[in-house]
């Protein structure tokens, strides 16, 4: 008897780093995954759930899936959405799954002349979306943005009935395949007033080409006062090919911003070009702030790669640790932490 499970979705793939997620996700939610996966996801660190938002060309949905404490898929939520959009990311808030529905969308024209198969699509109206985390049908309420793309969140949060959600974003016509636009990468908040149905935007940070933001893992979806991004340009130039655009570059560092203050620190990489950092805790009882950073450094000759350890409280000042790997790292851009325990 022929099977009528629908055709399985592929799974969200890096553009850079080719994550083969399905297999590995299937087998951590215990066979209760119902199509692909995601990305990104989102752990909440006070009630242990992951969410994460999966999307296929081969679906007029995207899923909000919810995997509870033990592994298991809980909850999935259907949500219509037009053009096959590609939504590498998301953002989570106490209350909120927050969705960006922007006009980088599916191009069966692209993928036929293999090319990387999600184009620039000034048809489709850029949008944010907010979806109750309990909602078990779709009742995302959808908020008009100028025309961008995003991949990565850094983190956001609820603000009285309005959501912040800070972010790396591409202005206008971003091209996906080869990472590069009319403007350069911003770190950027939205304020989301579900009120007034208003999106204010302000840039959180006057250097250009920032990516891979980071928070400690311990407030995601809760406010944040730090994070932490790398210097995007001189590693993305090396991978694909220089690009062009406006805008000086932070150079080869990771930088530390304070969203209370403005205050910004830099750790200038004499050497090496810095990869996502990851953020480890001082101990289980330490503040957002207290902790160490760690991020591959990679010579672009390919010859080396250093695991760099900084304190998180002295950022610009020599790393904790330089570690010699013996063997090297291929160039990426993100970076986890699986702690042993
Ligand atoms: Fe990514």
């Amino acid at each position: 008897m022929a099977s009528t499970k629908p055709p399985q979705k592929p799974a969200d793939q890096c553009p850079i780093l080719t994550i083969p997620v399905l297999e590995h996700a299937k087998a951590a939610t215990l066979g209760t995954l119902p199509d692909g996966f995601a990305a990104h996801t989102k752990t909440d660190p006070q009630t242990g759930e992951v969410h994460a938002v999966a999307y296929s060309y081969l679906q007029d949905n995207v899923q909000h899936i919810v995997i509870d404490k033990t592994g298991r898929v809980v909850r999935v939520t259907e949500i219509p959405v037009r053009d096959k959009p590609m939504m590498h990311d998301f953002a989570l808030t106490e209350k909120y799954v927050v969705l960006y529905d922007l006009p980088v969308t599916f191009s069966l024209d692209a993928a036929k002349a293999g090319k990387f198969p999600y184009v620039w699509n000034p048809a489709h109206e850029a949008r944010v979306g907010l979806l109750s985390r309990e909602d078990s049908s779709d009742g995302t309420r959808w908020f008009p943005v100028e025309p961008c793309f995003v991949f990565h969140t850094l983190n956001a949060f609820d603000d009285g009935d309005g959501v912040c959600v800070d972010m790396c974003r591409y202005a206008g016509r971003y091209d996906v395949s080869l990472l590069t636009g009319p403007g350069p990468v911003t770190l950027d908040r939205w304020t989301i007033d579900p009120v007034s149905g208003k999106v204010a935007l302000r840039s959180l940070s006057d250097r250009f080409f920032q990516e891979f933001p980071r928070v400690n893992d311990r407030v995601i979806s809760r406010p944040h006062r730090y994070g932490y991004t790398t210097s995007f340009k001189q590693l993305r130039d090396h991978v694909i090919a220089p690009a062009p655009e406006a805008g000086h570059s932070s150079g080869n560092v990771l930088i530390k911003h304070d969203v209370q203050t403005g205050a910004v620190e830099e750790h200038n990489f004499e050497r090496g070009a810095a990869g996502e950092a990851v953020f480890a805790p001082a101990s289980l009882s330490a503040g957002e702030g207290e902790g160490y950073l760690m991020s591959f450094a990679h010579d672009l000759d390919g010859s080396k790669t250093d695991l760099v350890i900084l304190a998180a409280q002295d950022f610009a000042s020599e790393p904790v640790a330089r570690i010699h790997l013996p063997v090297r790292v291929p160039l990426g851009f993100h970076g986890s932490w699986i702690a042993d325990r």
